[in-house]
């Protein structure tokens, strides 16, 4: 019987991967949203999008952090020894799609033209979307 197989997670762990998942909800999702208010935010007048981005920014940081230290955590829960080559490769290259995340996302704050400020948005909104979709093959 399948019922009988499942348990729960162990207290630790669940702390550890709901910060992760959290801190991605907040990272990836606001991507999301913010890309749909931008036709509303632009109708609200000059300054009124790159006001918001920059509140957002003071949300997206902060996540984009604990990611990256809750993600080290995850590392150190795991033990090396039952990674499968295949963990290994998605491992790695969720980390590149991580590392395009914060460059794509930095760029995007400091671009002057609109090519490169909607470019560069949109690098760091796939490499983010990537680099979850690697994070939830890592935990299955
Ligand atoms: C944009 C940044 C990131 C996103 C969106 C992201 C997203 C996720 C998601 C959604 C999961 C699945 C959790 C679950 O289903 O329980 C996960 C797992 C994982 N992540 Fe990340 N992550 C990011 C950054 C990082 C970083 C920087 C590291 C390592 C330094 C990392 C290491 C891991 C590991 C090892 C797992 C597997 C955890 C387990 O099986 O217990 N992640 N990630």
């Amino acid at each position: 019987m399948l019922a009988s197989t499942l348990t729960l997670t162990p207290g630790v762990d669940t702390l550890r991967l709901f910060l992760h998942v959290t801190a991605a909800a907040v990272w990836v999702g606001g991507q999301f949203v913010m890309l749909g208010l931008l036709p509303t935010a632009r109708q609200l007048g000059d300054g009124a999008a790159q006001k918001l981005a920059r509140a957002f920014a003071r949300l997206s940081w902060p996540a984009f952090a604990l990611l990256v230290i809750t993600g080290a955590w995850n590392m150190m829960a795991l033990q090396s020894s039952t990674k499968s080559t295949g963990w290994n490769v998605v491992f790695s290259i969720k980390m590149v799609m991580v590392i395009l995340a914060g460059l794509g996302a930095w760029l995007h704050g400091r671009a002057k033209s609109k090519g490169g400020t909607a470019a560069w948005g949109s690098i760091a909104g796939t490499a983010s979307l990537l680099a979850l979709l690697g994070g939830v093959m890592l935990a299955g």
